[in-house]
């Protein structure tokens, strides 16, 4: 099966499909994205997406070449074609072609819509979380605004590196008073020996998740009680369970934070029962 790209109005051979060297993406990474998961077919926290999609494209000026409702045909149009049953879809648009200057282009740009899908397999990915996964650390040299979903990702791209070549499966960024930001592509969490889940407050350190947004409900309907604040690497260690949560990994047991296990190394029960419930909505 050939795989199916959209890119500016065209569905095109995944292969040979491509942007202008002068797009400001490629150029200065002046692009915002977006990533759905797929699961049995359906996209998961639609709206969640296209809400902070148009967040980002606002924070950064970029305005929205289309409607919510196209998109929505788009991405449904690129599902079939792909036969995406689990996977993810991918969502950049950037600030347009324009010779390269640093200033915004005067004047209209079009900005450049690239759009794929995938497959993945949601056994694997099953299986990740009955066994639990392992994070490294690393120092947060992120900019000052990690909420705006653009795609420099250089350093969550190193950070990502350094997991893998560790044979971790993530990697926490850790900022300057020793607290943990959250993950190269995820959220973090831990849950404390009181029981209490906490993940960082959504300031401009963290991508507010949508997944994270979702788990926050599945902990009230589940009674689980939870603080937003800032939690230390220190804390983590000591924590009674730590998970990551992101469109692609739901929400995923961690069991080994560096050289340090995460309790007894099993998967902890509520970030089980969270995955359990967040799947099951
Ligand atoms: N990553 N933090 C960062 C830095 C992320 O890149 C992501 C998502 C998240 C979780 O956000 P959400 O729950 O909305 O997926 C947190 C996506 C999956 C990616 O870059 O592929």
């Amino acid at each position: 099966m050939t795989r199916i790209a959209y890119v500016d109005g065209g569905f095109l051979a995944h292969a040979g499909a491509c942007v202008h060297i002068e797009d400001r993406g490629f150029q200065f990474g002046d692009a915002i994205y977006e990533v759905w998961s797929v699961r049995d077919g359906k996209l998961l926290d639609e709206e969640g997406h296209f809400t902070r999609l148009d967040r980002s494209l606002a924070e950064l000026q970029i305005s929205n070449p289309k409607s919510q409702a196209a998109y929505r045909l788009i991405i449904r149009e690129l599902m079939r074609r792909n036969r995406i049953t689990d996977g993810l879809v991918y969502l950049q648009i950037s600030r347009g072609v324009a010779p390269r200057d640093h200033p915004f282009p005067k004047g209209f740009v079009r900005p450049t819509i690239v759009m794929t899908a995938k497959s993945i397999n949601a056994e694997k990915t099953q299986n990740k979380a009955v066994v639990g996964v392992s994070v490294i650390t690393v120092p947060d040299q992120r900019w000052g605004r990690c909420d705006i979903k653009t795609v420099n990702l250089l350093p969550n791209v190193l950070a990502k590196q350094a997991a893998t070549e560790a044979g971790a499966y993530e990697a926490w960024q850790i900022d300057q008073e020793g607290n943990v930001t959250e993950g190269s592509s995820s959220n973090a969490w831990i849950i404390t020996a009181e029981g209490v889940l906490v993940t960082r407050q959504a300031d401009q350190a963290i991508l507010r998740g949508i997944t994270r947004g979702k788990i926050m409900e599945c902990a009230q309907t589940l009674n689980y009680s939870f603080e937003e604040r800032p939690f230390s690497l220190e804390e983590a260690k000591n924590a009674r369970e730590a998970f990551m949560t992101s469109a692609s990994s739901f929400a995923t047991p961690i069991v080994k934070i560096d050289d340090h296990i995460v309790a007894n190394g099993a998967p902890g029960s509520m970030a089980l029962a969270l995955r359990e419930a967040y799947l099951a909505q």
